[in-house]
C-alpha cells in the first residue's frame, strides 16, 4: 500500500463512528478503558462521542481510511480546549455505571493527573490506534502527521504524548516522529515507569513532515 492510498478524515458524528472511536479508544489503553467503564464502555463512549465540547467528542478525532473502510484513528486537543471542556458529559451517559467509575477513577486519581496535566501550549494526542491487520504500512504515521498539522493550526507550542512504557512499537514511532521522553509515571526513581510523557517541539519538522490536507 502506498500513503497516497490512506486518505484522512475528520470524524463525524454519527453513533457507528462513535463504536468505532470506543473500540480504537480501548486499544490504544490495551484494554483499559473497557475495564474501567464495565460492559456498557461502547454504548457509553460511542453516545458520549456524539456530543460536542469534551474530550471524547468527535470533534477531537481522525479517522483513517483505505479503500473508503476506516482503519485506524488518533485524537487529541490542546490544553486550552481541555480547560474549557465540558468534565460531565460521561458522567451523563454512564447511567448505573456511574459508581463503578467514580470509584475506579478515585483510585487511579494520581495517574489521571498526570495524564491530564498539560502546559500551556500543548497539543495532547489522547489516543492513537490502527487496526492490527494494517499496521506497520504507514497508517499510524499518517494520523500523527495529520493531527501535528492540526497542532500547528492551532499555534500550539509541543506536542504531547503518554505511552505505556512497555509499547516499544508506539515508542519508536514516536521517536521517529521527533518525540523525546520528558516525564514518567509513577515520578520516584524506586519503581519502573508504567507511562511516559513524550513531546516534540512544533518548531521541529522531522522526516515525513509534509503530510495531505484532511478530507
Ligand atoms: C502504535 C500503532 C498505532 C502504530 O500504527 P502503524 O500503522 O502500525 O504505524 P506505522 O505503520 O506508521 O509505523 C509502524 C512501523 O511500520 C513501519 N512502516 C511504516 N510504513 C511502512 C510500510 N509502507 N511498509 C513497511 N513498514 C512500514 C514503520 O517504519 C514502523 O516501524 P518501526 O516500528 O520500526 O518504527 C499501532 O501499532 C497500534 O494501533 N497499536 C495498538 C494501540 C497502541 O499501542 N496505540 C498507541 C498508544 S500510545
Amino acid at each position: 500500500m502506498s500513503q497516497s492510498d490512506i486518505t484522512i478524515r475528520q470524524a463525524r458524528p454519527t453513533l457507528d463512528e462513535g463504536l468505532k472511536f470506543a473500540s480504537y479508544m480501548n486499544s490504544a489503553s490495551n484494554g483499559g478503558f473497557a475495564k474501567l467503564f464495565g460492559k456498557r464502555f461502547e454504548e457509553i463512549i460511542s453516545n458520549a462521542y456524539l456530543e460536542p465540547n469534551h474530550d471524547l467528542s468527535y470533534e477531537t478525532a481522525l479517522f483513517a481510511e483505505v479503500d473508503g473502510t476506516i482503519v485506524g484513528m488518533i485524537s487529541g486537543y490542546t490544553a486550552e480546549q481541555y480547560q474549557a471542556f465540558s468534565k460531565d458529559v460521561v458522567k451523563r451517559f454512564a447511567g448505573r455505571s456511574k459508581l463503578r467509575i467514580a470509584l475506579i477513577y478515585a483510585m487511579i486519581a494520581p495517574m489521571m493527573r498526570f495524564l491530564h496535566t498539560y502546559d500551556d501550549g500543548d497539543f495532547y494526542v489522547e489516543f492513537l490506534a490502527v487496526d492490527e491487520a494494517q499496521r506497520g504500512q504507514g497508517i499510524g504515521s499518517k494520523l500523527l502527521q495529520a493531527l501535528e498539522d492540526r497542532a500547528r493550526a492551532t499555534q500550539s507550542t509541543q506536542f504531547a504524548i503518554d505511552v505505556a512504557a512497555h509499547n516499544k512499537v508506539a515508542r519508536r514511532l514516536y521517536e521517529r516522529h521527533g518525540f523525546a521522553m520528558v516525564a514518567r509515571w509513577p515520578r520516584t526513581r524506586i519503581v519502573s515507569p508504567n507511562i511516559l510523557r513524550m513531546t516534540k517541539p512544533l518548531s521541529l519538522r522531522t522526516q515525513g513532515s509534509t503530510s495531505d490536507a484532511v478530507n
